[in-house]
């Protein structure tokens, strides 16, 4: 049985109208009635139409909003289509998603990284820095060379990291259903918390309610980042249940 202080982070990319709000309800039921409640933190992070109104929704409940990137200019500017970590401060975000890999697939480096997560946190913002290594990498067997090229440059010149949550994704994890063995995955972790010092791990990549259950056996992960099952309120509180299970 779990007994630690989880952190659940619902990533809902590129999904939801203003109606995908109406299913927060439950999760808000649901928290409020769970025993262990006070054990959990969530965090919602919809597409930037939905943080406000998102905001709004959740006013009376513990849940938190973030957003899933920004911009890394940390000021105003002419940059025609993005928003950047002060606007999303602005509209009640307390999050950002940084790293994630589809941003980083579509061209975004550790060093454009590494600039954006210092002006969200010049923001006030927490980051949810991602890295993970892909299915090509994983076969070289250079993966904890991977994950240490990206937490250097990433974390480059940061010296407090206390609003830093480190959520470790897979590539060829995400969506594919597909999850890592469970001592591996350990393992990697380990590595992981050994060259950040005490920051905090989140697992990504495929969580769901079936697989969930293995994977809140591995002990030193500290919550998870859920994609695809996020966005269904009864598979996102059953990931919580089964959690504490
Ligand atoms: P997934 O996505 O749970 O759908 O695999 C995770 C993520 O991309 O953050």
């Amino acid at each position: 049985m779990t007994n630690k202080y989880m952190i659940f982070v619902a990533n809902w990319k590129m999904f939801g109208g203003l109606n995908s709000l109406n299913s927060l309800r439950k999760v808000v039921k649901f928290l409020k009635n769970f025993k262990k409640n006070n054990l959990i933190k969530i965090v919602y992070c919809p597409p930037n139409t939905l943080i406000r109104p998102m905001t709004k929704k959740l006013r009376k409940s513990k849940i938190e909003v973030g957003a899933q990137n920004c911009h890394e200019n940390n000021d105003y500017g002419a940059f025609t289509g993005s928003v950047n970590s002060k606007m999303l401060k602005s509209v009640g975000a307390k999050y950002v998603i940084i790293g994630h890999s589809e941003n980083r697939q579509a061209g975004e480096k550790d060093k454009l990284i590494n600039i954006k997560i210092k002006s969200a946190l010049k923001s006030g913002l927490k980051v949810i820095f991602c890295i993970g290594e892909t299915i090509q990498q994983k076969r070289k067997k250079i993966t904890k060379q991977i994950l240490n090229k990206q937490i250097q440059i990433g974390l480059n010149k940061i010296a407090n990291k206390k609003k830093i949550l480190i959520a470790y994704e897979p590539v060829w994890s995400i969506g594919t259903g597909l999850i890592p063995q469970s001592k591996e995955l350990f393992n990697t972790i380990d590595f992981i918390k050994k060259k950040i010092g005490n920051l905090k791990v989140l697992y990504g990549g495929s969580v769901n309610p079936k697989n969930v259950t293995e994977l809140k056996s591995i002990d030193n992960i500290d919550g998870f980042l859920v994609g695809g099952a996020s966005q269904d309120a009864k598979k996102f509180i059953d990931i919580i249940k089964k959690t504490y299970n």
